[in-house]
């Protein structure tokens, strides 16, 4: 009997998933995407979240990463996704429109994966834990070096909702210092988080 299936929630086994995935992207950003599902189980055995879909979550989230430019184009006009979209560029649609292309190539269908990779590059107001697992996972995985990673794997440890405050903090402020544009809903975001859990001490 295989043991590495993933039905009902893929209609394939665990080696197909990631023969689809690897081929969609460069071995170092699939590498990426192996150690984020391992950091999503992690997560999930801690805080109680589904291991099978924070497997799976982890390793699909950037499928669409790589995808060229002129195909999420044409899936923005195809799935008539707001205009607005049309402004930003791979770094907002790999995760809001990169739903589409897990749906179609991969034949994934689940709402709670496709929900945490539609909302893993901007979070969102009301995230649910497996949104807040992969959220974190990706952004903490231990292939990160950036300035600020050990706090946030500490804060992370600690607190789910806490990490994913200071994600959403972290990406704020990294993106103006950087003079990129911010999509709005990063804004929308971060406001719901900080009012929920921001400043504990003053409760
Ligand atoms: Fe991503
Ligand atoms: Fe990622």
């Amino acid at each position: 009997m295989k043991n590495n299936t993933l039905e009902p929630i893929v209609p394939y086994d665990w080696d197909e998933l990631e023969k689809r995935v690897a081929a969609r992207m460069t071995a170092k950003r699939f590498a990426h995407c192996q150690r984020t599902s391992v950091e999503a189980v992690k997560l999930a055995e801690q805080y109680g979240g589904d291991i099978q879909r924070a497997k799976i979550g982890g390793l699909v989230h950037d499928y669409a990463k790589q995808i060229p430019d002129a195909d999420f184009i044409q899936a923005i006009h195809d799935h008539h996704l707001p205009a607005a979209l049309l402004d930003y560029g791979n770094a907002i649609w790999h995760g809001i429109v990169g739903i589409y292309f897990i749906e179609d190539e991969l034949a994934i269908h689940d709402p709670a994966i496709l929900q945490a990779v539609e909302e893993h590059t901007t979070g969102a107001p009301e995230m649910p834990l497996l949104a807040q697992i992969v959220y974190m996972a990706d952004f903490i995985e231990p292939g990160r070096h950036f300035p600020g990673v050990d706090d946030a794997r500490a804060v992370t440890a600690k607190s789910l909702q806490a990490g994913v405050l200071f994600q959403l903090s972290h990406e704020l402020k990294y993106l103006v210092e950087k003079q990129e544009p911010i999509y709005p809903l990063t804004f929308t975001s971060y406001n719901a988080w900080v009012r929920r859990i921001g400043h504990p001490a003053d409760n």
